[in-house]
């Protein structure tokens, strides 16, 4: 059994914000596998690649030096000696990763990476197929999800306070063609692994599913 919990769901289900504080609880590293796919995506926009151009992206891929460190309780890392930072949360960025990350030769490069931050320590890991795919033997598998309007309104909150425009409206388009893209893509898509727990955060507080879990975790 491997020492991670997997929590994974669809976009802005709010694994991220449960993930970290699941990880400071426990004193475990949180891990973001979705930055890694960001990141494959934003070196090869960097370097030109065109949208549609899988070759490019793929040997943009084989290009690029990724380096991890453990910061902060977290496993973070550097693209090209560069931390790219904010400049993976735009939105010409949202509408291009999951082609990247339905890319058998990216996702395999990713999961080689995931499986090799086992090393650093207990981990909490959040993504789409961290319990199905990354880690089939983790030691707990969450699934977190929530109304497509609620995930809508978190993300444009997010937004908020950035110079991108953005409405309701369209965070919730983007988001609802990038679930379907990573729903039905064919290699390892958007499913609720064996043995996961199924957690819908649509009218749950952070502090009430965060507890959730963790009585999970403490068993
Ligand atoms: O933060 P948000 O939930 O919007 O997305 P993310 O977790 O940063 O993931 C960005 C994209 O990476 C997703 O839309 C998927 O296409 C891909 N991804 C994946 O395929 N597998 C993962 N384990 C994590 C992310």
């Amino acid at each position: 059994m491997s020492r991670v919990i997997a929590i994974d769901g669809p976009s802005a289900s709010g694994k991220s914000t449960v993930a970290r504080r699941v990880a400071a609880e426990l004193g475990r590293l949180y891990v973001d596998s979705g930055a890694l796919y960001r990141a494959v995506t934003w070196r090869a926009m960097e370097h030109g690649v065109e949208e549609g151009d899988i070759e490019g992206v793929i040997k943009s891929l084989h290009e690029m030096e990724v380096l991890f460190r453990v910061d902060a309780g977290a496993v973070c890392f550097t693209v090209d000696g560069r931390d790219p930072g904010l400049a993976l949360r735009t939105e010409t960025l949202n509408r291009r990763v999951s082609e990247v990350a339905a890319t058998p030769a990216v996702r395999d490069q990713v999961v080689a990476w995931l499986r090799d931050m086992l090393p650093f320590g207990g981990l909490v890991m959040e993504g789409r197929d961290i319990g199905s795919v990354v880690f089939p033997d983790a030691e707990k598998k969450i699934f977190l999800d929530a109304d497509p309007e609620e995930r809508a309104r978190r993300r444009h909150a997010e937004y908020e306070g950035r110079d991108e425009a953005s409405t309701i409206g369209n965070v919730q388009s983007s988001l609802t063609l990038r679930d379907l893209k990573d729903t039905q893509r064919k290699m390892a898509p958007l499913v609720v692994a064996e043995g996961a727990e199924i957690l819908d955060t649509t009218s749950r507080g952070i502090d009430a599913v965060v507890e959730a879990i963790l009585a999970s975790v403490r068993g």
